[in-house]
């Protein structure tokens, strides 16, 4: 039985699986089955290094969707429309769709997801975190036996490209961005990855995969690199740390009226972090990605790997479509009812906890004056907050800062109640010594 592939989209990704599949050899049989049967594309006169025979390629994507011989609609062409329309048609029309879109995942899953559920077809979106790294299907089934505590992870190459740059050369932000920009690691328009958005799409379907229920991905708080300092990297690797974009979601303690096992509440966020020089993801550099995993029983199990790229991504893919492909041979092409694992439905109901009833280690620079005293007045005014401190380091201010300020004190703070360290850091920016807060990032 040969199974009907309809690409949407022959870029980076597409390619990558046309790739995949035209050479079968030394691969799973099952690959030997997929037909690549129609590819939609933008421009049919685009120069493609190589590129499936041009009688298959269109620029009509519905009429790869619609073609009686597409058994599987691959979404690889990126943005919110019309991809969003078209893998609702393919479900609206009985055919399983893999996609490697975050960004319409992340916006339109339960609307997708839905409709998958009620046709009894499968949407499967391996690709769409962490691009080679197994990661969904992990989520979905070899983990499923516990209670997740917690998800974090690297999970934008760009943002690690550079911070990974900033870190080893001591190198400014905007500097290492133009020249990812110019090797090609960063997009002409870096806003999602340098911002955070990207992050935030991601740990938003991990979250769901996770925790068996959607947050609002516009309600996930999120922060990028683009504000980050040469002088914070720095510091941090003095103190011990390395800094990463992390996104995590984490579970809070069931406390409250709206906190259950039916309805866990959930702290969810993207944010430069100073990560441990001793911590598993420390170690994580360049455009790779990894995920740290944490639950009952199972304990820490990291996921490590090549995050983007052409081949990556579509390994991804493929494996996608052998899942769906093998069904159906192991049903006779009918697909038979959705095992409840592979299609991963939402299950109960997940809250983002209130950000300042939250808890966090925190790392802040100030800027002061160089006088006797200003270090004993930032400890009482921490203190009377309720916030206790793990280390409080003075620093030479560079001259080239202007300002009054000759110092700069670091502080980092041991894991204490959001509202009470924003209390602390008003009363500290109002003292007379004190210049400005003029970093202020998240500890693990
Ligand atoms: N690149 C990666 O490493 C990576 C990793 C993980 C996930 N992803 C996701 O995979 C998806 C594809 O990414 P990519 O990097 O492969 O993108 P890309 O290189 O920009 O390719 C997009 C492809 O879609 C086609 N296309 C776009 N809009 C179209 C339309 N309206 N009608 C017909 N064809 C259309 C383009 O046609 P033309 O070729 O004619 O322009 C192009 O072939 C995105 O959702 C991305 O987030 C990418």
């Amino acid at each position: 039985m040969t199974i009907g592939i309809g690409l949407l989209g022959l870029g980076t990704v597409g390619a990558g699986v046309a790739s995949i599949l035209a050479s079968p050899e030394g691969r799973h049989p099952l690959v030997a089955a997929l037909r690549l049967q129609r590819v939609a594309v933008r421009d049919l006169n685009r120069s493609r290094p190589t590129s499936p025979p041009a009688e298959l390629l269109t620029t009509d994507p519905e009429a790869v969707v619609d073609d009686p011989g597409v058994d599987i609609v691959v979404e690889v062409m990126g943005g919110l429309e019309p991809a969003r329309t078209l893998i609702l048609r393919a479900i609206a029309a009985g055919k399983p769709v893999v996609t490697a879109n975050k960004a319409v995942i992340a916006r339109h899953g339960e609307e997708i997801a839905a409709a998958a559920a009620a046709q009894g077809v499968y949407v499967l979106i391996e690709a769409a975190v962490g691009g080679g790294i197994p990661i969904i299907e992990p989520l979905k089934q070899s983990l499923g036996s516990n209670r997740i505590q917690r998800v974090s992870g690297i999970i934008n190459g760009t943002t690690n490209y550079i911070l990974s740059r900033m870190a080893a050369e001591g190198a400014a932000y905007a500097d290492v961005l133009a020249d990812a920009q110019r090797l090609g690691y960063a997009e002409a328009d870096p806003a999602a990855d340098v911002q955070g958005g990207d992050a935030a799409d991601k740990i938003a379907i991990l979250t769901r995969l996770a925790y068996g229920g959607t947050v609002p991905r516009g309600a996930i708080p999120t922060e990028g690199i683009d504000q980050l300092e040469a002088r914070d990297v720095a510091y941090a690797a003095r103190l011990g740390f390395v800094v990463k974009l992390l996104a995590v979601a984490q579970l809070m303690e069931a406390e409250g009226e709206h906190a259950s096992s039916d309805h866990p509440l959930l702290d969810v966020r993207v944010h430069p972090t100073l990560v441990p020089s001793t911590h598993p993801l420390a170690g994580v550099n360049g455009v790779n990605n990894a995920i740290l995993v944490e639950g009952d029983p199972v304990g820490q199990v990291m996921f490590y790997g090549p995050g983007a790229g052409a081949g990556p991504t579509a390994s991804a893919v493929v494996a996608d479509i052998l899942n769906i492909a093998g069904i159906r041979q192991a049903t006779g092409g009918s697909g038979g009812s959705l095992d409840p694992l592979l299609a991963a439905g939402s299950w109960r109901t997940c809250s983002l906890v209130e950000g300042s009833l939250t808890t966090h280690r925190n790392y802040v620079r100030l800027r002061t004056r160089d006088e006797a005293g200003v270090i004993g007045k930032i400890g009482t005014c921490f203190g009377e907050a309720g916030v206790s401190i793990q280390s409080i380091v003075q620093f030479a201010a560079q001259d080239q800062d202007g300002g009054d300020a000759d110092a700069e004190i670091v502080v980092i703070t041991h894991e204490v109640l959001e509202a009470n360290f924003r209390r602390a850091l008003a009363r500290i920016e109002a003292l007379p010594e004190v210049e400005s807060v003029a970093a202020c990032l998240r500890t693990l």
